[in-house]
């Protein structure tokens, strides 16, 4: 099975780096292709928690090139931050290779990114506030910097002053921040090049060339298909194409070449930022979900917000994604519950919608339609085999996949490494 995206079904934080991990050992590269270090993706392997950002989870697993394509952007300062942060914890991370394409996160981004917001008021994102959203808007009105122009001096010089000449206007006279020396940027940009160098590739004929060779290739998501800034709850999204269809443009692989799309899908619902959350629980089994399930954000620490499982978005991710397998995960989460509450579809001023309400005002004034489901008592963490789960856990698992419309092929139960049940092997 030579290349399968994993990718986010909700709004991040489903599980796609233990996702990532659990593929490893059957995988010769994992490539991110959007996003950049507004992600965080845990690897839980034994006693060692690691939270990713920026580099892609495979860096865990020996024998697998970890690669960074061109969709993503780069914050330098976080690359070699965490690779020394990984190399101080024994692992190796030589083998990273950096797309000359990719897009670097110069630090005035950071800036506007948090200006941005505070000038939105209400109407803000809720940000990670790491530079994402202005560095891809650069690369779309064509002042970005890219990880080669920092190989060409003359060139950087002039698309940093090019960039500069706009955002400092903006900065002064808009946001009242003091304008920026091109000249300290470029000095910045410059002190990473003896260390990236090595680092940069052309990934593109690299990824292609292992998929001529039958290697397998796994483009691991960053955020998810409902912050996917086309197919997500717009304006309240990441900037980048998080759904499947942007492994294809985010490294350079075409989309004839992609064999399989596994969608991490949390057996409940939870999203971090401002936007459109029609099974948010504001109430006591919130809070128990959270507590339960450890809600809170990997980048920014922020609690989660917390609801019920939405079908019209499981539905709609498996569309959007192409999808071929589901990985249910922290069903593990859902334990004690007497009944399980999961939306089946919404009402909008008194209309049954089974599939996502193509206007973005609809979702908004959205309530769920609910059936419950029985729930279970007994611990699940130690469960491999689908048929050692209590009946009413297995019951859960094929409503997800009746409603979702596609195989529940692997199953969390907890967050460690072999904590999980594979019905279906997603590689091989
Ligand atoms: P990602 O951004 O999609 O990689 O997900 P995050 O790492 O941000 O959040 C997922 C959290 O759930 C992490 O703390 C994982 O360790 C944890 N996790 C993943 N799968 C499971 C599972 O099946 N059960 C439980 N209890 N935790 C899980
Ligand atoms: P992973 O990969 C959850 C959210 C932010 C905010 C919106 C835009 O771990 O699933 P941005 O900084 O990207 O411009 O913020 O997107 N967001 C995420 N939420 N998981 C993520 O990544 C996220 N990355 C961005 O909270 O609402
Ligand atoms: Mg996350």
């Amino acid at each position: 099975m030579p290349a399968i995206v994993v990718v986010g079904a909700q709004w991040g934080d489903e599980g796609k780096g233990k996702a990532t991990d659990l593929l490893g050992p059957d995988v010769d590269y994992v490539v991110k292709y959007n996003g950049g270090n507004n992600a965080g993706h845990t690897v839980v392997i034994g006693e060692d928690t690691y939270a990713l950002h920026l580099l892609p989870s495979g860096i865990l697993t020996p024998g697998v090139t970890p690669v960074i394509g061109n969709g993503v952007v780069v914050d330098l300062e976080v690359l070699f931050q965490e690779i020394d942060a990984l190399a101080a914890r024994g692992i190796d991370t030589s083998r990273l290779v950096v797309s000359a394409n990719a897009h670097v996160i110069p630090s005035y981004n950071r800036t506007i990114d948090k200006v941005t917001e505070r000038f939105l008021g209400k109407r803000q994102i809720g940000t990670t506030g790491r530079g994402i959203g202005p560095t891809y808007a650069d690369k779309m009105t064509r002042v970005g910097i890219r990880v080669q122009d920092l190989f060409d001096p003359p060139i950087l010089r002039q698309k940093v002053e090019g960039a500069l000449m706009g955002k400092n206007h903006l900065l002064v006279k808009v946001y009242n921040r003091r304008a920026i020396d091109p000249a300290e940027i470029v000095a910045e940009l410059e002190s990473y090049v003896p260390r990236l160098a090595p680092m940069v590739a052309d990934t593109a004929l690299l990824l292609n060339d292992a998929l001529d060779r039958g290697q397998t290739v796994l483009f691991e998501g960053g955020q998810a298909t409902m912050l996917d800034v086309d197919h997500g709850t717009y304006p309240f999204v990441t900037s980048s194409s998080a759904c499947a269809g942007g492994a294809a443009t985010g490294t350079g692989v075409g989309p004839t070449r992609i064999d399989r799309v596994a969608a991490v899908l949390k057996a409940y619902a939870t999203r971090v930022g401002s936007g459109p959350f029609v099974t948010e629980l504001d109430d006591a089994d919130g809070q128990r979900l959270r507590k339960a399930g450890g809600e809170y954000g990997v980048t920014t620490g922020r609690p989660r917000r917390c609801g019920w499982f939405d079908a019209p978005v499981a539905r709609y991710a498996t569309r959007i994604n192409g999808v071929t397998d589901i990985v249910l995960t922290k069903l593990d989460v859902l334990t004690g519950w007497e009944e399980i509450p999961v939306c089946v579809a919404y009402d909008v001023d008194g209309v049954r919608h089974d599939q996502l309400p193509v206007s973005q005002s609809d979702i908004h004034h959205a309530t769920p339609i609910y059936e419950r489901l029985p729930g279970w008592s007994q611990d699940i963490t130690g469960v491999r085999a689908f048929a050692d789960l209590p009946a009413a856990a297995q019951r859960y698992v094929e409503a997800v996949q009746d409603l979702a419309g596609q195989r529940v092929s692997v199953i969390g139960v907890g967050p460690a490494r072999d904590a999980i049940v594979v019905r279906h092997r997603l590689v091989g």
